[in-house]
């Protein structure tokens, strides 16, 4: 088995889950860097995969490597191309990373793909990291960030055993998405199969801690309401059910309540 860095995080009281993301997609931009020794990338065209209407990573390549020739910035919602960019070296566009069709225009054009936080929501991944291949030029970089687990599904799965709050789900459920079998050495695999080289993945597992009971508490009702419908009965005591389902399911990080990810950092090369 291989290890895996632990990293403890509390999440500040005033901030939500999502503010996380950034330090997550920062620390992956800074390990892209090392991994592939990136110096001068004044003729690299960078493709960001799943950016996210804050833009994240690409703000992040900026900051380090301002002389960076040009990053594209792909997400599937349409409103995407609304969102206004933070720099004109940003070029956005609506695309799927499934879908070939959606991505004609960039095939065989990028020097390097990143994607943070995104590929653990995409349930058809080979078709996905095929594509990411097709989209690379020869001796292309590419590096992902998804997540192998979370305890925050698990609450997902234990609210979805309970009848009532199984009629409440609204969306669909993947109980495949972190499937004990998609371990590293299956997204290794995976990647190998594809064509890349050099495949490699550094694992790290997120402890993000809670100040206090309130925004664990606070935390979990907005998930459950991302996940399942508002239920007739008064949300206070929902979210007092959720809390104490969670408590049970979870073991707290010295004293505090929190909750664990396994972070998987992945990273390969086009042959030339
Ligand atoms: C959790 S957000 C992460 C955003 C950003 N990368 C970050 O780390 O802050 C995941 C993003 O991936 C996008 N996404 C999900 N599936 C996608 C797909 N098949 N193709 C392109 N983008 C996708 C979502 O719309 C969303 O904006």
């Amino acid at each position: 088995m291989s290890g895996f860095k632990v990293k403890v995080m509390t999440m500040s009281t005033d901030k939500n889950s999502l503010q996380l993301l950034c330090r997550y997609s920062e620390d992956f931009v800074k390990l892209c860097a090392q991994e592939f020794q990136w110096k001068d990338l004044s003729k690299d065209v960078i493709m960001d995969i799943g950016c996210g209407n804050e833009f994240r990573c690409c703000k992040f390549i900026l900051g380090e490597f301002p002389d960076v020739s040009a990053l594209v910035a792909i997400d599937n919602v349409p409103k995407i191309c609304l969102v206004p960019k933070p720099s004109r070296k940003i070029h956005v566009y609506q695309a799927d990373i499934v879908k070939r069709e959606t991505l004609e225009q960039f095939q065989g054009k990028m020097d390097k793909a990143v994607s943070a936080n995104t590929f653990h929501l995409i349930t058809e991944k080979k078709m996905a990291f095929e594509n990411v291949y097709h989209l690379l030029k020869p001796a292309g970089e590419a590096a992902f960030l998804l997540y192998l687990d979370s305890e925050l599904d698990s609450l997902k799965k234990a609210l979805l055993e309970i009848p009532k709050f199984k009629a409440l789900h609204k969306g669909t459920h993947d109980p495949e998405k972190y499937s004990k079998e998609h371990d590293e050495q299956y997204y290794q695999r995976m990647l190998e199969e594809i064509g890349f080289h050099n495949v490699r993945y550094k694992k790290e597992q997120a402890v993000i801690c809670y100040p206090l009971n309130e925004n664990c508490k606070d935390h979990l009702l907005e998930l459950y309401l991302t996940f399942f419908k508002k239920p007739s009965e008064n949300v206070d005591e929902i979210k007092e059910e959720v809390f104490n389902i969670y408590e049970e399911i979870v073991d707290p990080h010295e004293g505090k309540l929190c909750y664990r990810m396994m972070l998987l950092k992945l990273f390969g090369v086009k042959p030339t």
